[in-house]
This record gives C-alpha cells, structure tokens and sequence, in this order.
C-alpha cells in the first residue's frame, strides 16, 4: 500500500488539503501517517473514524519510510528537512505547498487542469518533486486557460485584489478586527439616523489613521483601505509577488519563448478569494463569440458569467466563490486600445486551487502513475 506522510496539515492549506481528501475519499487504499513539528506524540486527525496520532516531523528516518511526503508546513521547513532528507539519498515523492523549490530545475510546478503534459513528462523523466504553485498565478490561469491552450495570448497585464488569506490565518484574523474596530468606533453615528455620511467618513478616517486599529501583521490598516504591496521588493521595481507572475506562468506552460505576464499587485479587504483584472493582447483578432466559446470550454471548473450588472455583481466577487472550486470569468470585452486587446475579470479561491486542490490532485495522479 502507499505509504503517504503529511507534514504540517494543521494550517489553513492543510485542513483545506484534509477536508477535500475526506470529501473525496482520497485516503482510501493509502497509509496515513501524519507528522507535527509541535506536537509528536499527540492526537492527529481522524479519518475514517480512525484517530491518528502524531509523529515527530525532524524524524528523518521515519520521513524516509514514505513513498510521497506532502507538505504544507512551509518554506523553512522545505529547506531544513526535505533538504536533509533528499541529501541522504530520499527518493521518494515530495509534493510541496511552499515556494522554495519552484523554480528549481528539478521540481514541476502543478497545475493539472493546465499542464497534465508536463507533468506527465515530469514523472516520465524521473522527477520527484511537485510544487504547488503561486495561487494567484494558478488562479489566472484557470480562467484563462482556454487562450493559452490555443495558443492566442501575446503578452497579459494582471491587476490582483489579493485576499488577507493570501498572506496567512493571522492576517485574516487582523483584517476581522480592524473591521470590528472600525465598526465600533462608528457605532453610534450609524445608529443616529440624522448622521451624515460625511460625518461618518471622517470617523472611518480617524480611526483608521489613529494608530489604535490592529495592525501588528498588516503594518497599516486593511479594512477600508488596501495595500498596494505584497511580498518583498525585487529588481525592476517589482514585488517578488509579480516577479512570480511571469516566471510561474511560463513554468507551469512549459512556454518556451517566455509569454510577459505583469502588472500590479494588491492586497484587499477580501477573506480568501483572489481576484484579477486582466489586460490580454491577443496574438491576433478573433471575433467574441470563439473567444468566449474558448474560454468557457478549456476546463470543467471555469465559468463564464455575462458581462452584464445582474450576473457579474451576483457571481464575479469573492462573496460568491469563496469554499468553492469554480473560477468564475467574467467582463470579457474588446478594448478600445484595439481588436486585439481583451478585457476579463476572474475570482478564485486562493485555498482551493490556490493552493490544496492542485497538491490532492497530484497525490491522485501519482497514484495512477504508480500504479501503470
Ligand atoms: N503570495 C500570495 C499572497 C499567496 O500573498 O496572496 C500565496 O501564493
């Protein structure tokens, strides 16, 4: 049987990762062992109504027991542990959450809906390590799918309204209290119907400039504001979030040339679902219907919604994707810069194929291979 080992499956990627695989029955003709970096020897998860306790995750010899490791544990963890492990000889699986591995030239980037042939050619050529990539770029690329894979699209400009989830379960937490703070401070105007929204503007503004909103994890207020920054910086005066953007992209195509993939990263007042407007320059004019026809058939998961006010305020925003796999896509039209030039808007839930869905599907692709 397949001995599978998780690593770090407390957090919000690895409950998602848990919660998908129960509902799918995916634990099911493997071997479960589960591993904390704080809490050996305690209560693991249950599954199947079996209760499964921890075992130590600087275990390398146990670690070493596994045909697939998963991990959601996180970068440092990758580079500590998986680092060791693979040094003394580990050749088995690892399927991984985090970004360090990425652009390794031994590791894929999984994205299967997208890319199922090259990472068959991966396993094909003996490769070991998946890496689930940056959920935003996964996210365009689920609802763009259809332009790639025929082949149509020159360059894309993406504009994000990043999730606090993005940036991690302490930042969603601090994005609730700064709204309770807001909230609270604006409370009794709200209640006095004579109040006017003037008024209560410059009570948001105060209280989100008075140094007492929550702000140890963001750095500056969220909620009622955004924050036109993710990540650190890099060269050419972008974050190493939109530096992601164009490598990832290419990685996860096998795109050889390179298709320029950039534009401005923001994070907004959202829970878990990213969204992006998108700027596509068409390698040539298509008239809209084929474009939409290739849009809403590239994969089971996307979802065309018209570009009218009724079907894109009730299915175009994180409100209505959020806990769900479909990627809705949305005010596709032509440009006035040109035929060539499209407009889309898309929102995706950065847990689901932002990040667990693509890493359980690679566990089930791994499976299939194994078994072949
Ligand atoms: N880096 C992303 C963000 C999430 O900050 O939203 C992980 O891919």
């Amino acid at each position: 049987m397949l001995r599978v080992g998780f690593i770090g499956w407390r957090g919000m990627v690895g409950s998602v990762l848990l919660d998908r695989m129960r509902e799918c029955g995916d634990f099911k003709g493997i071997e479960s062992t589960f591993y904390s970096t704080s809490a050996a020897g305690g209560a693991g998860p249950t599954i199947d109504g079996v209760a499964h306790g921890l075992h130590d995750a600087y275990d390398l010899a146990a670690l070493a027991r596994h045909h697939v490791l998963i991990s959601c544990q996180g970068g440092g963890y990758t580079t500590d542990v998986i680092g060791r492990l693979r040094q003394n000889g580990y050749q088995g699986y690892f399927i991984d959450a985090a970004s360090t591995l990425r652009m390794e030239s031994d590791a894929v980037l999984i994205l299967d809906p997208v890319n199922l042939g090259v990472i068959q050619q991966g396993l094909h050529d003996g490769i070991k390590t998946y890496v689930g990539p940056n959920c935003t770029v996964s996210l365009m690329l689920m609802g763009m799918h259809g332009l790639f894979k025929a082949g149509l699209v020159e360059w894309v400009s993406t504009m994000t309204y990043q999730a606090a989830s993005g940036a991690g379960a302490a930042h969603m937490r601090e994005l609730l209290a700064q709204m309770a703070a807001v909230s609270d401070a604006v409370r009794p105007l709200l209640a006095d119907p004579a109040s006017n929204a003037l008024a209560l503007d410059t009570c948001v503004t105060e209280t989100l400039r008075s140094g007492a909103i929550p702000s140890e994890h963001f750095g500056v207020p969220l909620a009622g504001s955004l924050i036109a920054w993710i990540d650190k910086a890099v060269e050419h005066g972008q974050t190493r979030e939109e530096w992601k953007g164009f490598v990832e992209a290419n990685k996860i195509l096998g795109q050889q040339p390179a298709i320029a993939v950039d534009g401005l990263c923001v994070r907004v007042g959202a829970m878990r679902c990213h969204s992006q407007g998108l700027t596509i320059k068409l390698k040539r004019d298509l008239p809209m219907p084929e474009i939409l026809d290739l849009l809403a058939q590239a994969n089971p998961w996307v979802k065309l919604v018209a570009n009218d006010k009724e079907a894109t305020i009730r299915e175009l925003s994180p409100a209505a994707v959020s806990g769900s796999l479909t990627v809705p896509v949305g005010r596709v039209h032509k440009l006035r810069m040109g035929p060539e030039y499209l407009s889309a808007f898309t929102v995706g839930d950065q847990l689901l194929w932002g990040a667990a869905e693509p890493l359980r599907r690679m566990l089930g692709i791994l499976r299939q291979h194994l078994k072949a």
